[in-house]
């Protein structure tokens, strides 16, 4: 084993009892120890499902990236595997920036950006490929860049050229990549391959003509009930409305990939998820033939309590979700797994709320909560999550608003990120209920909370730290309103 992995690797075994338990998660991927952000290399290989992750282990700050690895055989209980890769390269000494993974003759290949200074050029990133045969020890290969700043098209910047999303179209390989313009502004580069070491640019597909956000990272591209779907992560994207509030966005994009001309047209465009923590979202197909996607559930440029506080550790990924096109609006839900790990219901039914109320045993630091409203005779209605005292972390829905409203002003420990905005922990989605109902599925894990409204229709993601640590919850209205039926499990990986 190389110096640098195998460094990593025994700093991880040595010293991850040194964290800190108070914040961490109890059914959501985090690192052992240190720095985690993007999802990378998310797929399925020999049975079971791989994820990778931007890691530096030595602290709880970024720094030069590695590839951290678990493997689960159901999206929910992951076991941590060695790191998979390290920055031991002379073309990758500066970091192994994110990318993607895919099989390919029983073997699995990662492609990653290799991040390395030029004396001439300055920064310089390119891709590289690693294969492992038995998916947990990973080789370089010789070839290595396998795409390299000669083949980028003139304007592109060779400091600006990374996170390749692979995958496989009738007989060849596709790789879309993120680069850099010398007017600033973002594009996404395809290559074709067929045998992922030798690859020909086909062609700029996209491109946000700084109207769109400056930068774009992260492109990830696959069909969906029939349709390609681009989601990534502009850097720079303006706010419209209520949407595109955090200093880093994520969109998905539903139009059409020509493969031959090396051109996509989108009709369709919105935000994945209208929390404040959700970046860099990456894509699986499984062998059921469900296109799920994950997300690190944090946002650059933003203080961490868990690094200010000496905890040892920073960062997770949201919960998998499985992704569904209706019409050309993503749905998201998160994978039926979960369910197994269900434990301890409690359900209510016809119950009302008229101001403040509590239900018995709704409450808990690690759980789900379903529930269906009724909102008919009310204005607003919603919950007091993380409630003890004055801490409160709020979501509602308020009819004269005609929006579901998160706030976390109140939380806890404060976060403040890039965004200028005063009202930076607030976030709108706007939305209409059929009929005065209101359905929410809600995950609370610690200091995260995913709410997912009305069947999947929006996804709001974010991190809350609260002082406290009673995990109540409140449920208050401005007039009557009929929790129709309620579910709440104890999520618990046993
Ligand atoms: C996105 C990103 C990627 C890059 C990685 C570095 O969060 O900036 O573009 O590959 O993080 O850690």
């Amino acid at each position: 084993m190389n110096s640098k992995l195998s460094e990593a690797n025994i700093y991880i075994k040595e010293n991850k009892h040194k964290v800190v338990e108070e914040y961490r998660l109890n059914y959501h991927v985090m690192a052992p120890i240190g720095w985690i952000n993007d999802p990378n290399g998310f797929c399925e290989y020999s049975g079971e499902y791989h994820l990778f992750y931007q890691h530096y282990p030595y602290a709880a700050v970024w720094g030069t990236m590695h590839w951290g690895h678990v493997k689960s055989k159901d999206l929910i209980r992951w076991e941590h595997v060695e790191v998979a890769l390290a920055p031991d390269q002379h073309y990758d000494n500066e970091g192994c920036f994110s990318g993607s993974a895919i099989e390919h003759d029983g073997k699995l290949y990662l492609m990653y950006t290799g991040v390395s200074s030029d004396p001439v050029i300055g920064q310089k990133q390119i891709q590289c490929i690693a294969v492992s045969s038995d998916g947990s020890h990973f080789e370089k290969v010789n070839e290595n860049p396998v795409i390299g700043s000669d083949v980028l098209p003139k304007d592109a910047i060779p400091g600006d050229f990374r996170d390749p999303k692979v995958w496989r179209k009738d007989d060849y390989f596709y790789s879309i990549i993120a680069s850099r313009n010398i007017d600033t502004s973002g594009q996404f580069l395809l290559f074709k391959s067929d045998n992922l070491i030798e690859w020909t640019y086909v062609n700029s597909i996209v491109r946000s003509e700084n109207k769109l956000g400056k930068m774009w990272e992260c492109p990830d591209l696959f069909l969906l009930d029939g349709k390609d779907v681009l989601i990534m992560s502009p850097m720079g994207l303006e706010k419209d409305g209520d949407r595109y509030w955090n200093k880093q966005s994520c969109i998905y994009m539903v139009g059409k990939l020509d493969y031959e001309n090396g051109d996509y047209t989108y009709h369709k465009k919105d935000e994945i998820d209208f929390g404040l923590d959700f970046y860099a979202p990456q894509t699986l197909i499984d062998e059921k033939g469900r296109r799920i996607m994950i997300a690190w559930m944090q946002m650059w440029e933003r203080n961490q309590p868990t690094s200010e506080h000496g905890h040892n550790w920073a960062g997770a990924m949201t919960l998998p979700r499985e992704l569904k096109l209706v019409g050309d609006k993503l749905y998201q839900k998160v994978v039926e797994e979960i369910k197994e790990y269900r434990r301890e219901e409690i359900s209510y039914s016809n119950e009302v709320v008229v101001g403040n109320r509590t239900l018995v045993g709704v409450e808990g630091s690690s759980i789900e909560l379903e529930l269906e409203a009724d909102m008919k005779k009310a204005n607003v209605f919603g919950l007091k999550l993380f409630k003890s005292g004055e801490e409160e972390t709020l979501a509602f829905y308020s009819k004269t608003q005609g929006k579901f409203v998160f706030d976390r002003t109140k939380s806890g420990h404060t976060i403040i990120g890039g965004e200028e905005d005063i009202k930076h922990g607030v976030r709108k989605v706007l939305l209409n209920l059929h009929e005065n109902i209101i359905k929410l599925n809600i995950f609370i894990d610690r200091c995260s909370l995913e709410i997912f409204i009305n069947d999947g229709e929006f996804a709001m993601s974010s991190t809350v730290y609260p002082k406290s640590k009673n995990y109540g919850i409140e449920f208050f209205s401005d007039a009557e309103v009929e929790i129709k039926k309620l579910t709440k499990w104890k999520i618990e990986i046993t």
